[in-house]
């Protein structure tokens, strides 16, 4: 606690006293959490936490001009450090869903994504309809173990949850599940960058189209502002460059665009 609050308002310290009158020089420093376990989206590199949309958000927040702290607390803690607004906001890969808006308010899509599946080279999987009756690992919580749920049942031991993707890989890795399922460009990403493990990704129409939003406490006066400057960055060529960076193609920006 202490950490946070020396963290997220540096200014309150200013020197100017009545320095807090000016709305744009007193904007304070934004406290962001997220799940740094999920390359190349979200990860943390040397100790600091990198990825698209750490990038992403630090351009957003800089046009909306704010300062930003993005701290690393793990998948199921995001949710608690918003529902409590310990958080300003979280970007984690977070996809827009009805369940979650019901708690918590979302930004303008920022990113279009879909489950696949990850499977060792030579499996015999090769469908989302070959998972039954295989272990499969998800992350806890998320969108592909909603998708195991309706796949192999709720509550099926089959699927095995982890706190967080990496664990998942793993215990694909050491025998202990057939198959992971996770947002497309993490699971490609893990496979093109180990290509010693032999891995292979499978999609399926069966999976969602899914669009990531930023998450915030609900009823947040900081959406208006996100969305303004989320629009901002997709039309000035800001949002193009970083995902340019991180992806080496062109984002379809329409698809963002029709989704609001
Ligand atoms: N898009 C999925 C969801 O919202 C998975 C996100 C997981 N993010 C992460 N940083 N581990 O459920």
């Amino acid at each position: 606690m202490f950490l946070t609050a020396c963290g997220s308002s540096p200014q309150d310290e200013g020197s100017e006293g009545a320095g807090n009158a000016e709305d744009t020089e007193t904007k304070k420093t934004l406290r962001i959490v997220t799940d740094a376990a999920y390359a190349p989206m979200e990860y943390q590199d040397k100790g600091e936490v990198v990825g698209f949309d750490i990038d992403f958000i630090k351009a957003v927040a800089k046009e909306a001009g704010y300062e930003v702290n993005v701290e690393h607390v793990g998948w199921d803690p995001i949710f608690v450090e918003i529902e409590s607004k310990r958080a300003d906001l979280a970007v984690s890969s977070i996809t827009i869903n009805d369940d979650r808006k019901q708690s918590y308010d979302f930004s303008h899509p920022y990113f279009q994504s879909t489950n696949k599946i990850l499977v060792p080279e030579g499996s015999d999987i090769k469908s989302a309809e070959d998972l039954k009756g295989k272990k499969v690992a998800v992350q806890n919580g998320t969108t592909g173990q909603a998708a195991m749920d309706a796949l192999l049942g709720k509550n099926s031991p089959d699927i095995k949850k982890f706190e967080d993707n990496n664990l998942a890989i793993m215990e694909m890795e050491s025998g202990g599940a057939a198959a992971v399922v996770a947002d497309n460009m993490v699971v490609e990403e893990y496979a093109k960058n180990n290509p010693d493990k032999n891995l292979t990704v499978i999609e399926d129409s069966a999976f969602d189209s899914e669009f990531y939003g930023v998450l915030f406490p609900k009823g947040s006066e900081l959406v208006g502002e996100f969305n303004d400057a989320i629009n901002a960055v997709l039309e000035n060529g800001t949002y193009t460059e970083i995902y340019k960076k991180w992806f080496g193609n062109e984002p379809n920006i329409d698809v963002l665009k029709e989704q609001q």
